[in-house]
């Protein structure tokens, strides 16, 4: 279980504190959405989730236990919005096994598995993959990670309605193995497939159903 715990934030070069008072309970199997307007704290707010930035105050707990930046950092995936803009591998192949020594073999077909890319050609580069397999090959690389949160800057951005399905297939999937933690500014494009919504308005995450 992963829990935020009254979360400020104010980068030195911010006016005002982007986040002011965050908190949140994520547990598996109910994977959480947390929709918010562009320039919202969104992104901010997985940066600090995963240990890139530290908020000033407030605590962030991995089973009741609170974690530095750097232990963050293990815990979680991220894949950050447009993640197909830094695949860095000539080949599929490659792109998966970045950052690691070793990949068995076993661990990099389960991984694809996963995300339903078992089919691929490996000896491929990563851009000719269709805009909605290239969203799942950079969640491939993160699950590799065996990342116990995932979390996700809007996944569907960019795409069309054809691959979009896809995605958000995979995201149900996924959710159950891993906290998963997804943020977008087009909540509805959701509705259904993720347990809980919030909206992330004015540096406070406030629950969706008490808005509507
Ligand atoms: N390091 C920073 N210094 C100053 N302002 C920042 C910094 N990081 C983010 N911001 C500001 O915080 C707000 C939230 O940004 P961001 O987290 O990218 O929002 P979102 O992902 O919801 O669009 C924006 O107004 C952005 O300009
Ligand atoms: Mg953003």
């Amino acid at each position: 279980m992963l829990e935020l715990k009254k979360l400020l934030y104010q980068p030195a070069t911010a006016e005002k504190p982007i986040l002011k008072e965050v908190s949140l309970q994520a547990n598996l199997g109910e994977p959480i959405l947390i929709a918010g307007a562009s320039g919202s704290g969104k992104t901010t707010l997985v940066e600090i989730i995963s240990g890139l930035s530290k908020p000033q105050k407030g605590l962030i707990c991995w089973n009741k236990k609170p974690l530095k930046a750097s232990q963050r950092r293990l815990l979680c995936g991220v894949v950050f919005q447009f993640p197909e803009r830094y695949f860095l591998g000539l080949t599929v192949a490659q792109e998966l096994r970045l950052g690691h020594r070793r990949l068995e073999g076993e661990a990099q077909s389960k991984a694809l598995q996963s995300v339903g890319l078992s089919e691929i050609d490996l000896r491929q580069a990563p851009e000719r993959l269709s805009g909605g397999q290239q969203r799942r090959l950079a969640i491939a690389v993160q699950l590799l990670r065996k990342p116990n949160v995932l979390l996700l800057d809007e996944p569907t951005a960019g795409l069309d309605w054809s691959v979009r399905n896809e995605v958000l297939e995979l995201l149900a999937y996924i959710s159950k193995k891993q906290v998963l933690i997804v943020v977008t500014h087009e909540p509805e494009l959701f509705k259904g497939l993720l347990s809980s919504t919030y909206l992330l308005k004015e540096g406070h995450l406030l629950p969706m159903t008490t808005l509507d």
